[in-house]
This record gives structure tokens, C-alpha cells and sequence, in this order.
């Protein structure tokens, strides 16, 4: 075993890559990086830059669109087996975690790699309780948003605001301030996110009540009317806390990397964690859910599932809520869902729009093109039905899973900053515009 710059603990060197260039007849040779803990093989990219016809020659770089085989770092987070359906945090199987944890627990396990203390959790949990209330301003700010407003638009610049209340937090390298922050981030973002569904239905701004825990006072937020105290249904407690967990992190994906290669400018996390937010709002990413259930209402019914099917087949749409860049099999956290909405659904019934879920489902599942291609149902395939069945309106969906995501972005934010071989991420380009030209006016 060797320690990597990250703290990552990896077997030993596995050998070394030869590689010969017919332009040259040169061979050169590159080390193979120490195999991760569960086997994952990679060289240097800079290695390559070694490779030249000339001298003064930049040297070779590597072509990867979309990242779709660069490894951007090393991480002891979270691990996932695309293949075998696999995710664990900090080594701890997904249905585990689900089954017997909190997400308040979940957050400070994906930060610190082993599960709290009951003193610690305690001192955690107390703390994020105390650093639910954002400043009166921020109130004033969301007024401004008009009444449609989607409420991912409204999330990502109350983050990014919140960076202009707590100037300090661009001390990034002081580990107490980086704490603090942590903490008003995870306690403050249930309360932005309450407040922006408020706006949209033209309700009253409900403060936090700190003798909730995490979801219930969040659901109290977002559904109190005038009843002293709101008493959310235990089922809905329950399934969010799962979902919650199901959503708090996923290495290396679209938003995390927005967050890390933010965040690897150093500027504060509140900016870091906006991008994050950002990069979460688009359909194929976590605006998948919200996707889903319109393809479900537009659909309309069971029988004209077939026609859908052949229209995605045909290429002309994509089949929302499958398909992933990692998962080639079925996804874990799809599976849990699945269970939680059979459980929901006892409690809210079973609508039409379930029955065309689970019809696209079984074809999906059963036709030639889907199982060719590996496209599996993923996480957002049923989190849109039960969301809405708790009586989430469409557009909140993709806010509930920026609220749980922002967990996993913290600890990744947090793991690349203690990383010495992180440096300000700036991917190169191959460039295949106009040579030289002499500027000469066409006005
Ligand atoms: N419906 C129909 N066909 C699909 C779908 C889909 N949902 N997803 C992929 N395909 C097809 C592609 O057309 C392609 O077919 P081809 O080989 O004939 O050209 C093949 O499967 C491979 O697809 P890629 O686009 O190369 O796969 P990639 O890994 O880039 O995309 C992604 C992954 C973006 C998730 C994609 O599957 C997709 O668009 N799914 C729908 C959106 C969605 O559900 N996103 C949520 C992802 S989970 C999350 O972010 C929480």
C-alpha cells in the first residue's frame, strides 16, 4: 500500500505502459499509477506530453470530449461499479446506508470517511439546527423573482448571494472557517430552497423551526399554513430521508465537477456550490425528474406508451430517466426508490401516471434496443411519482435533489482542496480554427 498526495491509500505500481510512435519509431514508457482500491487502472495524462516528432514540439495531449475516460482525481468518497450496479460512500453499500441511516448522519460520513460518534453526530446535528435562519435580505432578494420563477433559477443565485453575507468564507484555507461554512451551507439550503417554492404558490415565508429535525422542519417550511406546529406524515419523512440519502453524492458527475473546477479557483464555497446548483438544473443531469414526469403526462396514457417507444427508438426523443453514463446495469438507488414509492403509494394510491411508468418500464426493459444499449431505469425514473404524490409540484423536483446533492458537493469541494496535486482546473484544446489572418474590415 502507498498513500497518494490526496490521503488515498493504493496498492503498489502495477507496471508500466509502452507505447511506440510510428511517426518516429520512439518508444516510450509510462508508469502505470498505483491500482485504486478497487482495481481502477490509470496513467498520467502528462505523460504523454513526453511524446514529440520535434523537440520544441508542445508534445501529445489526450483527446476526451466530455470526460467520458479521464480520471479529473483520485477520491475516497464514493465508488461505483457501473457494471454490477454497485454505490457505496466511504466504502458502506447504498442499501445499507439507506436502511439504517439519517442524512445528517450520511453528510458528516461522506465529509469525514468514517461514521460520527454519538457525541459527534450530536454536536453536528445541533449545529446545522442552529444555522437554519439566512438573513432578512435574502428574503427581500427572493421577492423579487417573479411568480414563475422556476425555483433551480431562484436556488443558484440565493447560494451565489450568499457568498456576499459571509465574505469571510473566501478564507478557504482556515479549517474552522471552512467548517463553519459547511455547516450554514447544509442548514441554510433546505430553508433558500423552502422559501423559493413559497414564492412560487404566493405563500408566506415559513422561518425555521430548530426543535425539527432536518426533513421535518424542512417539510414544515415548505407546507405550514397556520396550524402552530406542522406535523408531517411519518411516511413522508421517511421516503425523503431516503431520497435524500440516495442523492447525496455520485463522484465525479456533472454538477461535482462543476463544483471542484469552481472551487479549484479557490474562491468560496458559497460560488462553488451555486455551479454545482447550475450544473444540476439541466434535463440530463438532475432536471431528469422533472423531465420524466412531463414525458409521463404528455404520454397520457398506457396505450400510447408503444408510440413513444418507437419514437425514441426512431431517435427522434430520449427516453427520460434511463439511460446513465456510468450505470450499465440497473441502477442501485433506482432500485430503493422503487421500493419507497410502493410505500408511498400505499398511503397516496396509485394514479394512471404510475401505470404508464411501469408499462414504459417493462417494454423498455424487455426491447431490443434499450437492452443493447444498457439503458437501465436511473435514480429520477421514480422519484418525479413519488414526489408529486407527496405534493412537490414539478419544478421542485430537481430543487429537493440540489438540497441533498449539496452534501456530496461539500465533501468533494472540501477532499480537492486538501488534494496537493489539485491544481486550477484548465483542460487544454485542440484547436482547428483559422491560422494566422490579416485583419481587414468588412464595414
Ligand atoms: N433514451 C433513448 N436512447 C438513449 C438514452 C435514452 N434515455 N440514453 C442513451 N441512449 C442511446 C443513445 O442514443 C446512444 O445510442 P446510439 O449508440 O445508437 O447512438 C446510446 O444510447 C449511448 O448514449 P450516450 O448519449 O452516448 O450515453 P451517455 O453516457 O453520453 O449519456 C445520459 C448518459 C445523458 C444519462 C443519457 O442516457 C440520457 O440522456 N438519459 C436521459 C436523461 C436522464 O435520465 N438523465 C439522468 C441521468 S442520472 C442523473 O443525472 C441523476
Amino acid at each position: 500500500m502507498s498513500t497518494t498526495a490526496a490521503g488515498v491509500k493504493t496498492e503498489k505500481e502495477t507496471g508500466t505502459l509502452e507505447v511506440r510512435d510510428t511517426r518516429t519509431g520512439a518508444t516510450y514508457e509510462m508508469p502505470i499509477l498505483p491500482r485504486g482500491t478497487e482495481g481502477d487502472v490509470a496513467v498520467r495524462g502528462m505523460d504523454l506530453r513526453q511524446i514529440k516528432v520535434e523537440s520544441g514540439e508542445f508534445g501529445t495531449m489526450s483527446y476526451d470530449p466530455a470526460f467520458m475516460n479521464t480520471a479529473s482525481c483520485m477520491s475516497a468518497i464514493t465508488y461505483i461499479d457501473g457494471e454490477a450496479g454497485i454505490l457505496r460512500y466511504r466504502g458502506y453499500p447504498i442499501e445499507q446506508i439507506a436502511e439504517g441511516s439519517t442524512f445528517l448522519e450520511t453528510a458528516w460520513l461522506l465529509r469525514n470517511g468514517e461514521l460520527p460518534t454519538r457525541q459527534e453526530y450530536d454536536k453536528w446535528e445541533n449545529d446545522i439546527r442552529y444555522h437554519t435562519y439566512v438573513h432578512e435580505n435574502i428574503r427581500k432578494f427572493l421577492e423579487g423573482f417573479r411568480y414563475d420563477a422556476h425555483p433551480m433559477s431562484m436556488l443558484c443565485s440565493t447560494v451565489a448571494a450568499m457568498s456576499s453575507f459571509y465574505p469571510d468564507a473566501k478564507d478557504i484555507h482556515d479549517p474552522e472557517n471552512r467548517n463553519i461554512q459547511i455547516i450554514r451551507l447544509l442548514a441554510k439550503i433546505p430553508t433558500l430552497a423552502a422559501f423559493a417554492f413559497r414564492h412560487i404558490r404566493g405563500m408566506p415565508f415559513i422561518y425555521p423551526d430548530n426543535d425539527l429535525g432536518y426533513v421535518e422542519n424542512f417539510l414544515s417550511m415548505l407546507n405550514r399554513m397556520t396550524e402552530p406546529r406542522y406535523e408531517p406524515r411519518p411516511s413522508f419523512v421517511k421516503a425523503l430521508e431516503v431520497l435524500f440519502i440516495l442523492h447525496a453524492d455520485h463522484e465525479q458527475n456533472a454538477s461535482t465537477t462543476a463544483v471542484r473546477a469552481v472551487g479549484s479557483t479557490q474562491v468560496d464555497p458559497f460560488s462553488a456550490i451555486a455551479a454545482g446548483v447550475a450544473a444540476l438544473f439541466g434535463p440530463l443531469h438532475g432536471g431528469a425528474n422533472e423531465q420524466v414526469l412531463r414525458m409521463i403526462q404528455e404520454i397520457g396514457h398506457v396505450k400510447n406508451v408503444p408510440a413513444l417507444i418507437d419514437e425514441v427508438k426512431d431517435g427522434k426523443k430520449r427516453l427520460m430517466g434511463f439511460g446513465h453514463r456510468v450505470y450499465k446495469s440497473y441502477d442501485p438507488r433506482a432500485r430503493i426508490v422503487k421500493q419507497l414509492a410502493d410505500e408511498v403509494f400505499k398511503e397516496t394510491g396509485v394514479d394512471s401516471d404510475l401505470e404508464i411508468a411501469l408499462e414504459l418500464e417493462r417494454i423498455a426493459l424487455s426491447d431490443d434496443y434499450f437492452v443493447s444499449r444498457k439503458l437501465y431505469p436511473n435514480v429520477d425514473f421514480y422519484t418525479g411519482l413519488i414526489y408529486r404524490s407527496m405534493g412537490f409540484p414539478t419544478e421542485f423536483f430537481t430543487v429537493l435533489f440540489a438540497v441533498a446533492r449539496t452534501a456530496g458537493w461539500l465533501s468533494q469541494w472540501e477532499e480537492m482542496l486538501m488534494d496537493k496535486e489539485q491544481k486550477i482546473a484548465r483542460p487544454r484544446q485542440i484547436y482547428i480554427g483559422h491560422g494566422e489572418r490579416k485583419y481587414a474590415s468588412l464595414l
